[in-house]
């Protein structure tokens, strides 16, 4: 794994998006998985500056997000394509149409797993998958014990998945206790992985997922053996490796 060292976030932020941004113009119709959360919301406001300054380009772009929520619409606030949205596609001349983020209110949830794989292999498969990691290892929504052979699937959240989302909601209560995620084997057949982490929330994470054993009880800790792995994390996140 290859491992870019940054200052704070905002470094993190305008590196990472330059990272994005690069591949984007050397193959404009690339397929892109991205991620949720508070780590990518600088990300992409450094991509919609970017569109703004420069006019890159992502008319012929596909994305994939990883999760949602099970049981929010895309109208809710909460959604992840909501966040994704608001956070990105409507700043950019992307193809809506081409923005895929699986359907938390699909009536057979079951059959949404499915036809998100589908979708994934029609389109080629994933070109770069953007991720940030939970404090329990998580990737997407795949929580610690996550089969590493798991494709697109339902999950339980955990209570500490659950306490670190609440922040975007009015209560914990309102945080929903199923999701639907890209599963761990999807997640690794994307060609290139470029993993985000800041602060020192991320600090014990990332110490495991650099020196501790790959194993399911962290999810993280399988892109060990994914061949192309950039990591972006800042000197908070970094500051627990020995
Ligand atoms: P965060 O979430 O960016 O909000 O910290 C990352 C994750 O849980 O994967």
């Amino acid at each position: 794994m290859k491992i870019i060292r940054v200052k704070d976030y905002e470094e993190l932020s305008k590196h990472a998006a330059n990272y994005i941004i690069e591949k984007v113009r050397k193959k404009p119709n690339m397929v892109l998985g991205l991620a949720t959360g508070g780590t990518s919301e600088g990300t992409y406001q450094n991509m919609i500056n970017d569109y703004k300054e420069n006019h890159t380009s992502y008319k012929e772009i596909t994305t994939f997000n990883l999760d949602e929520y099970i049981g929010l619409d895309g109208i809710n606030k909460n959604s992840y394509r909501f966040f994704m949205d608001t956070h990105l596609f409507n700043h950019l001349d992307i193809d809506q149409t081409k923005t895929f983020v699986p359907r938390g209110n699909a009536k057979d949830p079951m059959a949404e797993c499915n036809t998100y794989e589908l979708l994934i292999k029609e389109h080629g498969g994933i070109e770069l998958q953007l991720l940030g990691i939970g404090g329990n290892g998580h990737i997407g929504f795949n929580e610690p014990g996550s089969s590493f052979q798991s494709r697109t699937h339902l999950v339980e959240l955990t209570d500490s998945t659950r306490r670190a989302n609440a922040r975007f909601f009015e209560k914990l209560e309102d945080v929903p206790t199923l999701a639907i995620t890209m599963g761990i084997a999807t997640i690794m057949e994307s060609k290139e992985i470029l993993l985000l982490a800041s602060g020192e929330a991320k600090r014990e994470a990332i110490k495991r997922l650099l020196e501790g054993k790959v194993s399911e009880d962290f999810p993280a800790s399988i892109l060990n053996k994914h061949s192309n792995v950039t990591i972006i994390a800042d000197e908070a996140a970094l500051s627990g490796l020995s």
